[in-house]
C-alpha cells in the first residue's frame, strides 16, 4: 500500500521545551490516521511542521515518499485552526476567493458545499452561521482543491454533540471518498469513532501506535462473583489472566487476548469453585489509553 506521509525521527525545540521528540510515524493510503494525546503533547507542533508552517529542528518527512515541494502541497487539505472568513459574504462569495488565493481553475463550489450540508445555506452570510456550519465550510474550503489528503487539528472543538456527530460523519463520508485523513485528537472517543489507525503522543513522544479495530476488541475483562470466600489466589493461579483485582463485588480478570470467560469458568470449575456471577466486559479505550499514559511515566 502507497504511504501517503512519513515522518522520521522528527524533533521540534522550543527553548528548553521539547515539543516533538524523536517522533517517527508512517500513514498509509486510505486511513483515517488518528494523533491522540493530552493537551501540550505536540499534536498541532507536529501537523504545522509537515504543512511546512512550523519550522523543525531536526529529523526528516515525506509526502508520498518524496521531499516536500509546492507542487505535492496542493495536494494536501488542512484545517489546523477556523481559516477566516468574510463574516459579511456568503458560502458561495468565500469559496470564490479562497479559489482565486489557491489559484484553482476550476473549483467545484457547489459540489463542496453540496458534500458538507451547506448548499441549502450557501447564498446566506458567513456571519449568521451557527460555529457547526462554520467548521463545515472550513472543511469545504479545504476540499476545494480535491485533496488526496486531509489534515484536521480537533475538528471538533467546541461544537455541540449534534455538531460533533455531523463532523464525524462527514469526516467518515470523506474519507469513504478515497481521502486519507490526518486527524489529531485530544478525545479518545473520537479517535475511537472515526479513525481506523492511530498513535498516542506524551509530551512530544509516541507512546503507542496501532489499528484502532485491534484496541477496541482486544482486551477482555470478566467480572466474577462468588457466593462467598476469598478465591483471590486461586485466581492468580489462572495462567489466562495478566492481572487481577479486587472490587467491591468481587473481582475483575483482565484476559489474555485468546483467552475467554470460557476458559476461566472451566479453570474456577476444576479447582472446586462454583461462581454466581460471571460477565465479560470490553476494556474501554479510555481505560488502555489513561493506562498507557501511566505506564509511559514508569518506563
Ligand atoms: N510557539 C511556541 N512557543 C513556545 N512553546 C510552544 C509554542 N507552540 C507550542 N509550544 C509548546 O509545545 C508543546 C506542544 O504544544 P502543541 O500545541 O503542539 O500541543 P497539542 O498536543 O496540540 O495540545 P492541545 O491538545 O492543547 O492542542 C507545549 O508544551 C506547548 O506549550
Ligand atoms: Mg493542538
Amino acid at each position: 500500500m502507497e504511504t501517503v506521509l512519513r515522518i522520521e525521527h522528527l524533533v521540534k525545540k522550543y527553548g528548553r521545551i521539547t515539543a516533538v521528540n524523536d517522533l517517527s510515524l508512517e500513514v498509509p493510503a486510505g486511513t483515517v490516521f488518528g494523533i491522540l494525546g493530552p493537551n501540550g503533547s505536540g499534536k498541532t507542533t507536529t501537523l504545522g511542521i509537515i504543512l511546512d508552517v512550523i519550522n523543525r529542528t531536526g529529523g526528516e518527512y515525506y509526502w508520498f515518499e518524496k521531499k516536500p515541494d509546492k507542487s505535492i502541497r496542493k495536494r494536501i487539505g488542512a484545517i489546523l485552526e477556523t481559516p477566516i472568513f468574510y463574516p459579511y459574504l456568503t458560502a458561495v462569495q468565500n469559496l470564490k476567493i479562497v479559489a482565486q488565493i489557491k489559484d484553482l481553475p476550476d473549483p467545484d463550489i457547489n459540489g463542496v458545499l453540496k458534500k458538507v450540508e451547506l448548499y441549502d445555506r450557501r447564498h446566506d452570510r458567513f456571519k449568521t452561521y451557527s460555529l457547526g456550519m462554520k467548521q463545515r465550510l472550513s472543511i469545504a474550503s479545504a476540499l476545494l482543491c480535491n485533496p488526496d489528503v486531509m489534515i484536521l487539528d480537533e475538528p471538533t472543538n467546541g461544537l455541540d454533540p449534534q455538531g460533533i456527530a455531523e463532523i464525524r460523519e462527514l469526516i467518515k463520508q470523506i474519507a469513504l471518498d478515497g481521502k486519507t485523513i490526518i486527524l489529531a485528537s485530544h478525545l479518545l472517543d473520537e479517535v475511537q469513532k472515526v479513525c481506523t489507525d492511530f498513535c498516542v503522543l506524551k509530551q512530544g513522544s509516541m507512546i503507542y501506535s496501532g489499528k484502532v479495530e485491534d484496541v477496541s476488541s482486544g482486551v477482555a475483562m470478566v467480572e466474577v462473583r462468588v457466593p462467598s470466600g476469598d478465591i483471590g489466589e486461586v485466581l492468580s493461579g489462572f495462567e489466562g489472566a495478566t492481572k487481577v483485582e479486587r472490587d467491591i463485588h468481587g473481582y475483575l480478570v483482565t484476559m489474555q487476548p485468546e483467552k475467554s470467560a470460557v476458559d476461566l469458568n472451566k479453570y474456577l470449575f476444576e479447582q472446586g469453585i462454583t461462581v454466581s456471577h460471571l460477565l465479560t466486559q470490553k476494556k474501554s479505550l479510555e481505560k488502555q489509553f489513561l493506562e498507557l499514559l501511566a505506564e509511559s511515566d514508569h518506563a
